[in-house]
């Protein structure tokens, strides 16, 4: 510790900090204006200054160094002259229009010159008085006033060093210096995000948001929520201006960091007030096909009655029941605790099903909990390298890409392995771009050469796992040779990525959709555990096998038991011990058989063996694969209910639509990737008939004879609390306490503080396994008919099926239509130029899109988004099933593609062809590729 003096006062300080960090632990005050904690301490403004002995001129407290026996003075004459003077000169640059500023009253500049008894400058103004400089706007949400800008840097670095873009500059220098924001004619151009982050970071109006001009800070009302897109779970406050959401801004959150996104910050609030919300419970006319408004009391008896009749005819396996993983933890607790007491089957799952099942069987099955072993902050922090699998982050979740930018920027190695070149590729020691489909392969050959190069952690392989010899055994064959032809890549490489990630002290395996949507999802998930325990790389800081899970509660909607087989907490329905406590609390008799997953519910209705469905919040119409497979089922089914808060594809569907709030309008908890539990407040109530999702679900239940009260949140997060040992510990109130807010789970009882890394000392299976993976091909490759390989993914600004962000102007205006990514070559070949509208077909359907070219993908490879409804690549995906995790798979199927029919053409030789002619010639090209590729 190192002692000083500060204003007399004697304080202790820890050996690295500033006079600054010092004085606040000391709770002396120093007004600051270009200093942001942990992002910017340019020393810049010089109001911070302050008076040192032994040290002739003052020094800016933000960045000198606290040394022992220092003697510090804040408040000396000189001190507060000198304050005075830099902030005499700021004003002389700054507009002073604070009325019609949007910062007015938030303003960083506005407190410290009335801290210090400035009100105007003494210096010329370099600005007219009153007159404002027109600001810089094109971006949708941002807007730049260089006239209110004080060049105190803070975006600069915040840009730089919190999200990672360096899309804002610096130019010239001195009294001419200016800021050059992205928010130009050409900002689609620049690397801008319109993340905002900059806009929280400015002291002044300088960047701002522009929906900030709708209100005042004195006018709102702020309440604490998570985040509704992915499952970062990033914490923020909902503004809320006369009962209307007008705003959202980061907070300190234990996985954002203060940090948000463009979706986060200005995608979460327009949806809710949307004119296109369901007010009322819909009935529709099976004669007609109309939807017409009904009561509550009418649409509620017609739902009960419905399923009770379909029971008693059929049986009560012939129900199923799908929870939302958008939705809170108790609305999916009460969803399953419906269809196993009121429709009394385990028919229940949730659209994890077709993201990260894999995950949650893979890991189950080899570390013994199927979920992220450690958390976001401690793998993107202080590690050596990482290794990134399958996993765009930048864009599906992208408060962890700017957190792998910062890693990468302090010095962290990275390796990118993806069929195509993300963004992160830009910033990669190695990009492995292997061919879709081969991670198991690429993960052997990873092995293989930790073996042969006696990279493997003996000790850890001894004492904490079982099944190595197995499948050392298997590896053997994966040569780099031999795993660079099935992937496509350079051998070397692949042994540079396995030496970098084996002798890195701290790496952890991050992966995604990559990995799991795959007909082999599964195996695909225990090769990376394989990996990792090869090298002694879980159960400790900085390392783990990390999925990052989809949609915001999808963790949660696995943890709170919507799911065919198991219970919340992942206790299985066969186990009768378990099946009877929960017999006991419920007070009706269980099943005790498992149930169908909802990838399997679809066939099933086909088969006309399922024929009642409750869908809550989930619409698989859009997003699941094989659209004509799902449209089909649905339709067979003899009555289907929707409860949502848009009338989706699938609501058109319904018998009954129900209309659900939004997580803005009632109390509850998300659970995000990392095992977090963290609150979700309510802040506006709106008009209409809409109901809080767990009534409707009570309600009904009461209809169909099971004796089910109205709970609020906390009592039906309590119930589920006390019949699930991994979340015995974790309460409303003890959320409320916590200094993060939040609880990982395991966290077992009341004293317990919660998981923040899985598997410390012994895996929670008790021994690792290694599982014997073994490479196998995609189920549907390219052949002579459909010759190129589709895999599709998400883009920043939008998250699945779009009901939410296609609800903002903003992100519409920015990405609002379909696309295909096309390799250069094969544009080529096919004849399509930038921009062309073209088809696209697989086995299964055919949809247009719009033609985008660049090499981010191989020859024979393409790549779509999911969320446009003018091209929505489902139709062509294929259902081919994982034999584990019933997971579909989305990433690989094969596709072909032509041009438009036009009139006519002509080749380069100026003879006239038919576009279909260039198309077949092309293909038959392709196809000979492609059976040498599989010849291998
Ligand atoms: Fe220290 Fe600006 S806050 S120099």
């Amino acid at each position: 510790m190192i002692h000083l003096t500060i204003d007399g006062v004697s304080v202790q300080a820890e050996e690295g900090m500033t006079i600054l960090e010092a004085a606040k632990a000391a709770n002396i005050r120093i007004p600051t204006l270009c200093y942001l904690k942990e992002v910017s301490n340019i020393g810049s403004c010089r109001v911070c200054v302050v008076e040192v002995d032994e040290m002739e001129k003052l020094t800016a407290s933000c960045n000198t160094l606290v040394r022992d026996g220092m003697s510090v003075r804040t408040k000396t004459d000189k001190v507060v002259r000198s304050r005075r003077m830099a902030l005499d000169l700021i004003l002389s640059h700054h507009n002073l229009v604070c009325f019609s500023c949007p910062s007015n009253g938030v303003c960083e500049l506005q407190e410290v010159c009335h801290e210090c008894g400035i009100t105007e400058s003494s210096y010329q103004s370099v600005r007219s008085p009153g007159i404002e400089v027109p600001a810089v706007e094109d971006n949708p949400f941002l807007g730049y006033r260089p006239d209110l800008c004080i060049h105190c840097q803070r975006c600069i670095n915040t840009c730089a060093n919190v999200s990672g873009c360096n899309a804002i500059k610096l130019t010239s220098r001195g009294i001419f210096r200016t800021i050059e924001t992205p928010f130009g004619k050409n900002w689609k151009q620049t690397e801008c995000e319109s993340c905002g982050n900059c806009a929280e970071a400015c002291p002044t109006g300088a960047i701002y948001k522009k929906e900030a001009k709708t209100y005042r800070s004195w006018e709102i009302q702020r309440v604490r929520t998570t985040c509704p897109h992915c499952a970062v779970g990033c914490q923020y406050d909902l503004l809320v201006k006369n009962n209307k959401l007008v705003g959202a801004q980061g907070v300190d959150g234990p996985s954002n960091g203060g940090r948000l996104c463009v979706k986060g910050r200005f995608g979460s609030y327009k949806f809710v007030m949307s004119d296109d919300r369901l007010t009322d419970p819909l009935i529709k006319d099976r004669a007609t096909g109309k939807f017409r408004k009904a009561s509550w009391d009418e649409a509620l008896d017609l739902v009960a009655s419905k399923f009770m009749a379909l029971k008693r005819q059929y049986g009560a396996d012939s129900l199923a029941g799908f929870a939302c993983s958008r939705s809170t933890n108790e609305d999916i607790y009460m969803v399953q605790k419906m269809v196993r007491t009121c429709f009394g089957t385990n028919n229940t799952d949730n659209c994890a099903r077709v993201c990260h099942s894999a995950s949650v069987e893979g890991l189950a099955k080899t570390l013994g909990s199927g979920a992220m072993t450690n958390p976001i902050y401690d793998i993107t922090h202080d590690v050596e390298a990482i290794l990134l699998i399958g996993s765009n982050p930048e864009e599906a979740h992208p408060v962890v890409g700017m957190q792998i930018r910062e890693a990468v920027r302090k010095g962290a190695k990275l390796i990118v392995v993806d069929p195509r070149d993300i963004g992160l590729t830009r910033q990669a020691d190695i990009h492995l771009k292997l061919r879709p489909g081969t991670n198991i392969a690429f993960a052997n050959g990873m092995c293989h050469i930790f073996i042969k190069e006696g990279l493997i952690d003996e000790k850890f392989i001894a004492e904490r796992t079982e099944g190595f010899q197995a499948l050392k055994k298997i590896v053997k064959d994966y040569t780099p040779e031999r795993v660079a032809k099935i992937c496509n890549i350079d051998p070397d490489d692949l042994r540079a990525a396995a030496r970098i990630y084996a002798t890195a002290k701290t790496a952890p395996i991050i992966y995604c959709l990559g990995v799991t949507e795959h007909s082999t999802g599964t195996e695909g998930v225990m090769s990376m555990s394989n990996m990792a325990m090869m090298v002694g790389k879980l159960g400790r800081k900085g390392c783990g096998v990390n999925p990052l899970r989809g949609q915001n509660n999808v963790q949660g909607a696995c943890d709170m038991g919507a799911s065919p087989t198991q219970y919340p907490g992942y206790q299985p329905v066969t186990n009768p011990e378990i099946r009877a406590k929960f017999e006991k609390a419920w007070g009706v008799p269980l099943p005790s058989e498992v149930g169908l997953h909802a990838t399997d519910v679809f066939p099933a209705a086909i088969r006309g063996e399922i024929k009642g469905l409750y869908i809550c919040g989930e619409d698989p119409v859009v997003t699941d694969p094989d659209t004509h497979h799902v449209i089909k089922a649905l339709s067979a089914l003899d009555f289907l209910v929707v409860q949502e808060l848009f009338m989706t594809e699938t609501a058109l569907l319904a018998d009954v639509v129900l209309p659900g709030r939004s997580y803005a309008e009632k109390d509850g908890t998300f659970t995000n990737t990392e095992r977090r539990v963290q609150r979700v407040r309510k802040a506006v109530t709106l008009p209409g008939n809409s109901r809080l999702d767990t009534d409707i679900l009570c309600d009904l239940m009461r209809r169909m004879g099971y004796n089910q009260p109205n709970l609020s949140a906390a009592e039906i997060f309590n119930e589920m609390a006390s019949l699930t040992p991994s979340f015995y510990g974790i309460s409303y109130e003890r959320l409320e306490n916590e200094p993060t807010k939040s609880l990982q789970w395991p966290c077992t009882d009341k004293y317990h503080s919660g998981t923040s890394i899985m598997h410390t000392g012994k895996f929670t299976r008790g021994l690792g396994l290694f599982y014997p993976t073994v490479y196998t091909p995609a189920q549907e490759l390219p052949d002579k008919e459909y010759p190129l390989m589709l895999t599709t993914g998400r883009i920043l600004y939008h998250y699945n099926t779009r009901a939410m962000t296609g609800k903002t102007e903003g992100l519409m205006e920015i990405a609002g239509h379909s696309f295909i990514e096309i390799n250069t070559k094969d544009a080529e070949h096919l004849g399509i130029r930038q921009g062309e509208r073209i088809t696209v077909s697989s086995r299964r359907g055919s949809i247009t899109s719009e033609a985008r070219i660049s090499d981010k993908t191989n020859p024979g490879e393409c790549w779509m988004p999911f969320h446009f409804p003018d091209g929505d690549c489902n139709w062509l995906t294929n259902a081919a099933l994982d034999q584990f995790a019933r997971i579909p798979e989305y990433k690989v199927c094969a596709c072909r593609i032509e041009k438009l029919p036009e009139e006519q053409a002509y080749d380069k030789k100026g003879k006239y062809v038919t576009q279909k002619m260039i198309a077949d010639q092309w293909h038959k090209k392709m196809n000979k590729s492609v059976q040498k590729m599989m010849r291998r």
